[in-house]
């Protein structure tokens, strides 16, 4: 049992006499600790509050830290899923037309018709042959190959991107009944958003293993398909680790580290020729099949 033992008459002289009253209690005050007992002002009991105030420090200086690991880990989360960054690092791009636009074709060269004719068939086919009420197409960027693809009236195309700007001008050139654009923040403000099929085209290109893994996991269980394109590497250099949002990188949705089961896939070949220069690179098509999709009810909007 702590006690505190307080020389009241002799306390309160020195009190009069004109001291401060921490030194008359450090003088004639005693602390008594399961039966043993020290001047307030002793060594022993100041040696105890330097220990108790050393043990105070370091247990705050741990919470400091903890608490700033824990800022610094969910600052470092948010780089991976990039919750802010996105909008701009693409703002910019599409500002200069660095890494892949040029002024006629804003969302890459790869995404002018004649360069992405069996994409679009692929979509289109797919599109014809199978019963859907909504597509959601996520990077939608300046809408350029997409356009060329004839979206049925029952159903509803959404083209969602980080970019304002690309989204606004979109709006309105191509905006009508069933077709919509949507400007997002971040990817995680898209994770709210269900449907039938999701296209990703030309986007994990762009995006580092991490992130493409952290969209993976949490978007395309939202929708029942999924058509993802992407550069790809015919002799396997492909998934690359990359730490930046930057220029392309080759993607195999089905290798590893994603190793995502397809239904199937397709692969073809751009011979780009502009200006008398000329090269060939390759894109993979994955449709991936949602095995456990449970259907939304409704139209499949956003919720
Ligand atoms: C290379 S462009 C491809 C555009 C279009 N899919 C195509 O193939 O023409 C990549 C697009 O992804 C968009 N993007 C990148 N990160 C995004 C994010 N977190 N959320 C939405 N859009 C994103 C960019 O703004 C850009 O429009």
């Amino acid at each position: 049992m702590l006690h505190i033992l307080h020389e009241t008459h002799r306390a309160s002289q020195c009190v009069k006499a004109g001291r401060s009253w921490l030194t008359c209690l450090m003088k004639h005050c005693t602390v008594c600790y399961n039966g043993f007992c020290a001047d307030v002002g002793s060594v022993v009991l100041k040696q105890a509050i330097v220990v108790t105030s050393l043990v105070v420090a370091v247990i705050g200086v741990k919470l400091y830290v903890d608490h700033e690991v824990r800022h610094i880990r969910r600052h470092f989360d948010g780089e991976i899923r990039n919750l802010q960054s996105d909008k701009k690092t693409f703002s910019e791009i599409y500002k200069t037309h660095s890494f892949w636009g040029t002024p006629e074709h804003l969302s890459g060269l790869a995404s002018a018709k004649k360069y992405a004719m069996p994409c679009i068939e692929y979509v289109q086919n797919f599109i014809n042959t199978t019963e859907l009420k909504t597509i959601y197409d996520f990077g939608c960027g300046s809408y350029e190959w997409m356009q060329h693809v004839v979206v049925p009236k029952n159903v509803q195309y959404y083209g969602v991107d980080v970019v304002d700007s690309v989204i606004q001008a979109n709006k309105e050139q191509y905006e009508k009944d069933n077709i919509h654009f949507v400007g997002i923040d971040s990817t995680d403000d898209f994770m709210k958003y269900k449907g039938d099929l999701l296209i990703v085209k030309d986007v994990f290109d762009c995006w580092n293993t991490e992130r493409t893994q952290y969209f993976l996991d949490n978007v395309l269980p939202n929708f029942r398909y999924a058509i993802i394109v992407g550069y790809y590497s015919l002799n396997g250099k492909n998934n690359r680790a990359c730490d930046a949002t930057g220029p392309a990188h080759n993607r195999d949705m089905e290798a590893a580290p994603f190793n995502l089961k397809c239904k199937e896939s397709k692969i073809y070949e751009i011979h780009f020729d502009e200006e008398g220069k000329q090269s060939t690179a390759y894109k993979k098509i994955v449709l991936w099949v949602n095995p456990t999709y449970v259907s939304q009810g409704g139209n499949g909007e956003s919720s």
